[in-house]
Parts: C-alpha cells; structure tokens; sequence
C-alpha cells in the first residue's frame, strides 16, 4: 500500500488521478489533498478519501472545517500550508497545481526521495535545472504525466539515448486546426476551451489552442530527454491515439498508443514498475480508422515558434515565455484581451529591453525564477492596461 499525496485535488489531473486511485483500493491510500479556492470539491473528496491532511489556500468555509473535523482530517489553508504539506510523509506525490505558482511545490516535493508525478509542466519550464539539482540530491523519481513525455518515458525504458535519432511528441492542434487564418481574430474564450478531444483545465485548454501547450511541452521534453534540440519535434495527429515516437538510428521507429484519457499516462506514472489493470476503454483501431499526421503550420501557431525560439536561446527565456503567456491567458479568458493578442503579448515579452538582462542568463536561483516571473507578469499586466 503507497501512501499518496494529491496536490490540485479539484482539477481536471487530479479527478483522473483520483478515478485511478478510486480503481486501485489496494494499492494506494490517500493522505493529503490540497486545493486552491473549489470547498465543496475538496469537501466531497475529503469525505470518500478520508485523507490525513487537506489544505485549501483561500480561507476555509465552517461547513469545510465541520466535514474535515468528522472525518479526523487536519484542515490548514494558504500558501505556506501548502508547501509544508509537501513535508507530509508520502510515497507518491501528484503535483497537479496549474502555473507557475506550482514551482516553490515541485521543488519542495523533489527535495524528498519519494515518486513525484508531475503534471505541472510549468514548473519544469521555469526552474528545470532546480528540479533536476534538488531530485538528483534526494533521490527522487520524478515521472512525467504529460501524454506525450509518459509515452515516450515508456518507449525508452530500458533504453539508452544514444540509440535514438529522434524523438516525436504529437499535438492534436486544438479546436482551430482547420479555422480560416482571418478568423482568428474573433476567437471567444468559449470556444477556446472546447477542445476536439481531451476534457482539460481553463487555462491548458488555451494554450492548446494557441499551441503554447505544445511548445512548453518541447521544453519538457529537453528535460526529461536530454538529446540534441534537433532530435526533438511535435507533430499534428488530430485523432490523438499516437502520443509519442521514437526513431533509433538503426531506423526502427516505435510508437506509443492509447485511447485520450489520462488516466493511462497517470497508471503508469503512479505505478511505473507495475501494470495497474483499469482500463474500461483498450484501445479500438477499428473504430479510430485513420491515423493522421502533419507538420506544425507556424503561422496558424505563432506560440509555437515562440517556445522553440525561448528553448534554443534558453536562459531567462522560457520563464519570461511562460509568465507572459500565463498572464495573457488569464486576461484572455476575462475577456479583456483578444485571442490573437496572447502571441502579441508574449513576443514583445520575449523582446522587452526591460527583460534583457534576463533573457541573457538562466535564472540561478529560486528566488531570481521567482523576480523574473513577477517582473514579466507585471510589465505584461501594465501593457494591457495601458492599452
Ligand atoms: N488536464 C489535463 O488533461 C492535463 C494534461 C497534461 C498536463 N496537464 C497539466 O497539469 C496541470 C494541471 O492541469 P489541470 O487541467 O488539472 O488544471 P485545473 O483543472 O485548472 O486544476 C488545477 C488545480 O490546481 C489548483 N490551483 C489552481 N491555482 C492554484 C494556485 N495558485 N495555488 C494552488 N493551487 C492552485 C486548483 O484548485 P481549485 O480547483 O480549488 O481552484 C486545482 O485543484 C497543468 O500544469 C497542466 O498543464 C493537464
């Protein structure tokens, strides 16, 4: 029995990691949940999962701390809270908080020699080289949940990176793949978080509309596959069955399908040495039919470019790509700003002389990842409201 920690209980991952935890009565046992601002959520979960120890950031309702106090569970609230909670003890922790705000998070859970499945790409975005120091010194496993990266994590099990030529992860290209380019301007936030083919968060739903998604997973990738950047490519498959590939360079190529649920790249982040039965869906070729694959139009997804572009320079780079982007977002789904103006946006960040400094060396340490993505948020923030 593996005691778990499931941290963004009341999103979209951390409802899939609990419906396979749900499955698998025997081999987990939940101990903390946290979440931001959703009570009755966390309410509901504290309730079936009995956890030792729950934390919500905003101030908690009486009837929150009533149900926690009748099911001998310690409610605490905000930020500090939280990261404490990562002290907790924990076999397996799920980081499934959205944004950059899950970094201090991941980098406290890497500090622990436990198995940190981490959702929050952002975190590897912004401080990768932290998160790789901090688990090479603890020992912790750190397993991608991303799709893409689980799948390629399982091709390459076993297997060492000098046998590969090239690494493949597939995007599905959002709800506007076949969208006249002149209608772009006129995209509603409504119809952004509609996406063709997987049920996602508000703000990962954007971004793999614009394909920021995509491009902030290419720099997952680089770090949790150190190859060449050139060994390292996404792919348009609208049906997203395949999710990751990989040529060797005796010219195999080997490819990692499932039907799109996460709860299949969660099974095996949570349990990587053995297979967790569960899936009521195996995977129906037949019925999928075709199988598609194109390249990346860059001007359909300027965002796209925007990450390889932070990726080759690296430095600053992705951090200011990122809180820029995450910032845009955020306006965009309030309806101040249009779609078209989130590759804007982070460009002129990406360009700003007020960053330069920054965008020229990486950011050493956790407190000048912190400054840098305050500064970017802020400077983004002013030019909005300046508008
Ligand atoms: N959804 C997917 O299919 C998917 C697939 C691959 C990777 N990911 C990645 O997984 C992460 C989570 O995505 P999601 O779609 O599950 O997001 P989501 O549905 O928006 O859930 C985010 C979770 O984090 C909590 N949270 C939000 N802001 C927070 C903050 N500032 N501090 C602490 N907790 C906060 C939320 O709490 P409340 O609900 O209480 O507000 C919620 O529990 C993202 O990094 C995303 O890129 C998601």
């Amino acid at each position: 029995m593996k005691d778990i920690g499931v941290f963004g209980a009341t999103g979209s991952i951390g409802a899939s990691t609990l419906q396979v935890v749900r499955e698998q009565p025997d081999e987990f046992r939940v101990v903390v949940l946290t979440a931001h601002s959703r009570q009755q959520k966390l309410a509901e979960l504290i309730q079936e999962f009995k956890p030792s120890l729950a934390v919500i950031e905003e101030k908690p309702a009486e009837e929150l701390v009533h149900i926690a106090k009748r099911h001998g569970c310690d409610l605490l609230e905000g930020r500090k809270a939280l990261l404490d909670a990562a002290e907790y003890h924990m076999d397996i922790a799920m980081h499934a908080l959205v944004g950059s705000a899950g970094l201090e998070l991941a980098l406290r859970l890497a500090r622990k020699p436990m198995r940190l499945c981490l959702a929050n790409k952002e975190s590897i975005v912004c401080g990768g080289h932290l998160l790789k120091a901090a688990a090479s010194l603890s020992g912790c496993q750190v397993m991608p949940v991303d799709s893409e990266h689980n799948a390629v994590y399982q091709l390459l099990e076993g297997r060492g990176l000098e046998d590969v030529a090239r690494i493949t992860i597939t995007a599905s290209g959002g709800p506007f793949r076949e969208l006249p380019l002149d209608a772009f301007a006129s995209i509603t936030p409504e119809q952004a978080v509609k996406h063709p083919n997987w049920s996602m968060g508000a703000k990962i739903s954007v971004d793999s509309a614009t394909m920021m998604n995509k491009g902030l997973e290419l720099i997952e990738a680089a770090y949790f596959f150190p190859v060449d950047q050139n060994q390292l490519q996404a792919v348009i498959h609208p049906q997203s069955i395949i999710h990751g590939l990989i040529e060797l360079v005796d010219g195999s190529c080997l490819a990692h399908l499932s039907e799109t649920n996460m709860q299949v790249p969660i099974r095996h982040a949570l349990s990587p040495g053995k297979r967790l039965a569960g899936g009521q869906n195996l995977l129906d070729l037949m019925r999928v039919g075709q199988l598609e694959l194109y390249p990346v139009e860059e001007e359909r997804y300027p965002c796209f470019s925007l990450a390889r572009q932070a990726l080759a320079h690296a430095g600053g780079a992705p951090n200011i790509l990122n809180a820029a982007n995450e910032v845009a977002v955020g306006y965009f789904l309030a309806g101040k700003i249009g779609f078209l103006d989130i590759p804007k946006l982070v460009a002129k960040a990406l360009g700003a002389a007020e960053l330069a400094q920054w965008v020229a060396s990486e950011a050493g340490t956790v407190e000048e990842v912190l400054e840098l993505d305050a500064t970017t948020r802020g400077l983004v923030q002013f030019w909005v409201k300046e508008d």
